[in-house]
């Protein structure tokens, strides 16, 4: 494996210590939800290897968008014909635990700290496969479309694109979504009460689903003329939909 340009560990520190406690406590909190599967990484990830494994029979580059610290992706990659691996985050310290959980594939790998909608709006080199794992619904419906458009031009002819973002049920408002997520207090057993309101505060300022028919129809908006729903969450909190030209 080849690290081409690492910028976690060169990224200067912008953040203020008490911020940065934050982060890694919401980082932690975030990492122990992943292992106990309490948001369906298994089956979401089982699901994206089974597609890259189908559909990507030949070496292909594959984009992470927001890759955290690719735990997931790492595993979902593994015995794919993959031939290399972008992966973008602000976060420097999940860059740096990507850094390890990549070291697994056989190709080379590229991790940019960066904000991923002005590293997409000047992306340059063609792609076959963009993933992007709970992070573009903090974006509003503008800003969503305007990152499909980039990712549709980022895309190789053949490419597809996958998103696995919170997702509205019929006729369910935000505020109805955010009270069904509250709801689910029980299943998250594992979290503790502080972790769970902050989850629920970070929700509430900064997540923005869509219903089913708005996250298919941006794809076409942007440029894709097919777009279909892979998978729903056993909780129908969320949903994995995949574009292609
Ligand atoms: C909920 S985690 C998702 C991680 C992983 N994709 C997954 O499926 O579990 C969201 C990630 O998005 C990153 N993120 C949020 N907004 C971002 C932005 N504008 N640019 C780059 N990374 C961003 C955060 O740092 C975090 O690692």
């Amino acid at each position: 494996m080849r690290t081409d340009r690492t910028s976690a560990a060169d990224a200067p520190s912008l953040e203020g210590d008490e911020t940065h406690a934050l982060f890694n406590r919401e980082l932690a909190a975030y990492r122990k939800i992943v292992g106990e599967n309490l948001m369906f990484h298994r089956e979401v990830y089982g699901l994206l290897h089974d597609v890259l494994s189908r559909e990507m029979p030949r070496p292909f580059k594959f984009l992470d968008i927001a890759c955290g610290d690719a735990v997931a992706s790492a595993a979902a990659l593994k015995g794919t014909s993959i031939d290399r691996y972008y992966g973008l985050d602000l976060s420097a310290r999940s860059l740096q635990l990507a850094t390890e959980a990549l070291k697994a594939l056989p190709c080379p790998v590229e991790l940019r700290c960066c904000d991923f909608v002005g590293a997409l709006a000047d992306w340059a080199e063609p792609v076959d496969v963009v993933w992007i794992g709970m992070s573009l619904h903090h974006l509003q419906p503008e800003g969503k479309i305007g990152l499909i458009e980039d990712v549709h031009d980022a895309l190789s002819r053949s490419g597809i694109f996958l998103i696995w973002e919170p997702t509205l049920l019929e006729g369910e408002s935000r505020d109805e979504w955010l009270d069904r997520f509250s709801a689910c207090r029980a299943a998250f057993a594992s979290v503790t009460d502080d972790e769970f309101a902050a989850m629920e505060s970070h929700m509430r300022l900064a997540d923005f689903p869509e219903p089913a028919e708005t996250w298919m129809a941006m794809g076409h908006q942007a440029g894709f003329g097919k777009a279909e729903q892979l998978f729903m969450m056993p909780n129908r909190l969320g949903r994995v939909f995949k574009y292609w030209k």
